[in-house]
């Protein structure tokens, strides 16, 4: 008898049939929105394998109600959403999906930083709502990138990558992590600094540590007055990492130039959050890793990671 799998989201088609030859499926497929949490809880009782996303919050409460299952595949790195003790408790294997994305969230994370820095949205919409009248010495003025100093709080995969980047901007990139790296600092010339050395040498910080109880308000507002005046903050990691009251008390104080955050502490965020109301603030819908290519294979691993397991074989990403 084939495995029974609980699918949270629509996926692309050609992953749904990799996972359809070897399993009975039941899928939310009813528009692009969560499935209900009512739901979820009705369908996790007697599936095999779950199949979800960063918006599904996997808590003990959830885990108690599965009497079969085996395996919840996230299709994220980030598993801040799965409550691990309690799947390792119950024998559940977790997996997620690390690596096909790096790449592509550095892309974006530096991307962000240059939006930022340059002002890039807040210039587009000036010329879009009809306030271009002229060229003049100090209009739309930004942050140069190129021989700044980075500072990278989480020097693991796609910090690393971010690094790489930087150096083509000639920019002096400083990191902060739980556990040094040696082999990564002499192959990108990259220099180790305490948390607070690195948030007073920077122009631009940018958070990729994951999200957990150790980095839950990481930066709050006494780290973001030992910044510069004129640096700015990027984060596409999670959003409670920062603590978002701060930020914006830090941005209206002048404390900091700008922020750049594809990530908040609730997603999704509503217009009306405080840090929209700030023109020095870009923000972005979480869509670190949304390159087509990326979604594929990220989509693709997830499938696999729950297909091994299904057959008690070693999945490619194993959390728990
Ligand atoms: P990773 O390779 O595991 O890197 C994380 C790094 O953070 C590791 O070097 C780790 O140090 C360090 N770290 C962990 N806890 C720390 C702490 N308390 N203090 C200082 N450093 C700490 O993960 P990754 O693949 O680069 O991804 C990083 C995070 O980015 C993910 O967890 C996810 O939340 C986020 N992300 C966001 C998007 C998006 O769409 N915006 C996309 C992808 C990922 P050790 O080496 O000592 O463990
Ligand atoms: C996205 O945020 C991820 O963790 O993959």
């Amino acid at each position: 008898m084939k495995p029974t799998v609980y699918i949270t989201r629509r996926i692309p088609a050609e992953i749904l049939e990799i996972i359809k030859k070897e399993c009975d499926i039941r899928m939310w497929d009813e528009s692009d929105t969560p499935v209900p949490r009512e739901l979820l809880e009705k369908e996790i009782a007697n599936v095999d394998g779950l199949f979800c996303l960063l918006t599904e919050t996997v808590d003990r409460n959830l885990l108690e109600k599965a009497k079969n299952l085996k395996v919840v595949s996230n299709m994220a790195v980030g598993y801040n959403n799965i409550e691990i003790e309690a799947a390792k408790e119950k024998g559940i294997t977790v997996t997620n999906t690390p690596g096909v994305l790096t790449e592509t969230t550095a892309d974006l994370t530096f991307a962000l930083m240059m939006a930022t820095a340059r002002r890039l949205i807040e210039s587009s919409d000036y010329l879009r709502e009809g306030h271009w009248k002229t060229w003049s010495p100090m209009q739309l003025t930004g942050q140069d990138i190129h021989g700044a100093t980075l500072g990278i709080i989480g020097m693991g995969r796609i910090g690393a990558s971010l690094a790489k980047r930087a150096s083509g901007f000639d920019m002096k990139v400083l990191y902060y992590n739980r556990s040094r790296k040696y082999q990564i600092e002499q192959d990108l010339n990259i220099k180790f600094m305490e948390l607070n050395e690195l948030l007073k040498e920077s122009d631009f910080v940018c958070i990729m540590t994951p999200y957990s109880p150790e980095t839950i308000n990481l930066i709050g507002y006494r780290e973001l007055t030992l910044m510069k005046k004129s640096s700015i903050l990027i984060n596409t990691a999670r959003g409670g990492i920062v603590n978002e009251d701060d930020l914006y008390r830090a941005l209206k104080d002048g404390e900091i130039w700008a922020a750049g955050l594809d990530v908040f502490e609730q997603e999704p965020v509503s217009k009306h959050h405080s840090l929209l109301s700030l023109p020095n603030v870009v923000t972005l819908p979480h869509i670190g890793s949304a390159s087509i290519k990326t979604r594929m294979k990220m989509a693709e691993l997830a499938a696999q990671n729950m297909l091994l397991a299904l057959k008690k074989k070693t999945p490619h990403h194993v959390v728990v």
